[in-house]
């Protein structure tokens, strides 16, 4: 069975500077999940309650960039993610409070235009910082961003929204970029077409055009929900931005004058991904799970792969409620599923989806469409006794029911990471998932979330 390395790329955009993300340094797997497999019994149940969305929280600490007051963002997760982000501006120079779920920035009159580089450097989300910091100060040093190792993750698209408006980009020996803007430090508004869609570059040029002067056009953008949901926000603030959450985003800039909230608070939206996380849980090993304060309009992919499967969903206005506990896992139908851009299957989903298709009867494949190193899990699961072929770095075959086996596995990435507590849930015996940061990153208080509804998952130190 061959499986996929993450193939390290050796150059990068302007050089020898490899581009390959920087897995999470070993150094950082101080605590590791043990979980007690329910050994195929459907026996979760209560209720889940969904967090803010970790890919919103994190684009509008980015944000509060633009202004020159405060700015309060609510609903925030309490991941390490946002504590990543938070100490980057802080570094930069802002004051941010956290009191529960609220966040209250108080931008500096000048930022330092330099990201901290040992944090910058470990978190993809830090690529977007650099946007609203190159709009408001006319430069902006940062190193090459870093996160779940997923495959080629460039960000040529970034360097290329920046040139159209203006700005010149060089690259130090230390693989740090320096761009500025054109002199006298504004950008320019351009017409921006993206090659590939890319979530973090609309965002992160989308911001960057706010403060622009004349007007930007960003063609074939990404539509995930979390990019309307902060548009809005920005609009209510002094931003122009019509087309948000569409392929064509018009942005009308401010010539340099800063936004302000002047009081207004941001609501992160639900997080859709930790919501699709727990709906596969209760499909896997739910009795009766309700996962609550979800948005199931933006789960229409998941939801509707489920159901040909054979799932029984109750889908409210702000839940979803898996009641499975009566069918057995192998009754449900393997169904095929290919990753896509937002309203697509999310690609945050597969490694969670590919747990469920090892339990339920037939073959169906995953095909990947926009990451090229996202089936590092295939290897694990097939440890644990499950039937995957990877038929190439974009396709998997799975073939089930097949019993799961307790494992010591370490979470490669995220999304993974929470697919290997759903793995062990299912499985039989005692599981052990090491690298519990990597799952912190985007999932809060997850061992206390799951215990609720009746999984045995404990939090130790690694061994
Ligand atoms: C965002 O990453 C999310 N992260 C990811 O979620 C998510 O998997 C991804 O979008 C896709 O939905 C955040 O929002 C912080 P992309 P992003 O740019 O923006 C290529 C999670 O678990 N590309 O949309 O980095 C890229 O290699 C994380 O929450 C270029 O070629 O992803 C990929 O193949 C994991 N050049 C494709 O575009 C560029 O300059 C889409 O990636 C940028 C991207």
């Amino acid at each position: 069975m061959s499986s996929i390395s993450s193939g390290r790329p050796t150059f990068g955009l302007f050089g020898a500077s490899p581009y390959n993300e920087k897995p999470m340094d070993k150094g950082t797997t101080k605590e590791r999940f043990v979980i007690e497999g329910l050994g195929g019994k459907k026996t979760l149940k209560g209720e889940l309650f969904i967090r803010g969305a970790k890919n919103a929280a994190l684009k509008a600490l980015a944000a509060s960039i633009l202004f020159e007051d405060e700015v309060r963002l609510e609903n925030m997760p309490q991941i390490e993610d946002v504590e990543r982000m938070s100490e980057i501006l802080r570094s930069s120079g802002a004051r941010i409070d956290r009191t529960d779920d609220v966040v209250a920035i108080v931008p500096p009159k000048k930022w330092k235009p330099e990201l901290e580089r040992s944090i910058a450097s470990r978190i993809r989300a830090s690529i977007v910082l650099t946007g609203p910091m190159l709009a408001d100060m006319g430069e902006v040093k940062f190193p090459f961003p870093g996160g779940c190792v997923l495959g080629e993750r460039p960000i040529d698209l970034f360097l290329m929204g920046f040139a159209a408006m203006g700005a010149s980009t060089q690259e130090d020996a230390d693989g740090n970029f320096t761009v500025r803007a054109p002199r006298g430090g504004t950008l320019r508004g351009a017409r921006i077409f993206f090659p590939k869609v890319s979530v973090t570059a609309t965002e992160t040029l989308m911001l960057a055009a706010v403060l622009a002067e004349g007007e930007t056009v960003l063609e074939n953008a990404a539509m995930e929900p979390e990019i309307p949901a902060l548009a809005a926000f920005l609009n209510e603030c002094g931003a122009r931005i019509e087309g948000a959450g569409a392929t064509t985003v018009h942005i009308r800039g401010t010539a340099g004058k800063p936004l302000r909230a002047e009081g207004r608070t941001m609501r992160m939206p639900p997080d859709r991904i930790d919501a699709g996380s727990f709906i596969i849980l209760g499909a896997l090993a739910g009795k009766d799970l309700a996962i609550r304060g979800c948005e199931p309009k933006h789960l229409g992919s998941l939801l509707s792969a489920l159901s040909r499967a054979g799932v029984p969903l109750e889908v409210g206005r702000d839940f979803v409620r898996v009641a499975a506990g009566d069918v057995p896992n192998e009754k449900f139908k393997s169904i095929s599923i290919q990753t896509h851009e937002y309203p697509g299957f999310p690609t945050d989903l597969q490694a969670l989806y590919a747990v469920l298709l090892t339990q339920t009867s037939g073959e169906a494949t995953i095909l990947e469409t926009i990451f090229d190193g996202r089936f590092r899990y295939a290897d694990d699961l097939v440890r644990m006794g499950a039937d995957i072929t990877v038929m190439n770095p974009h396709k998997i075959l799975i073939r089930g029911p097949k019993r799961l086996s307790r494992k010591e596995l370490e979470a490669p990435d995220l999304r993974a990471g929470l697919a290997y507590i759903l793995a062990a849930a299912v499985a039989d015996g005692t599981s052990i998932v090491d690298n519990a940061y990597v799952i912190d990153r985007g999932y809060e208080d997850i061992e206390a979330r799951l215990g609720r509804v009746g999984l045995s998952i404990r939090r130790e130190p690694a061994a």
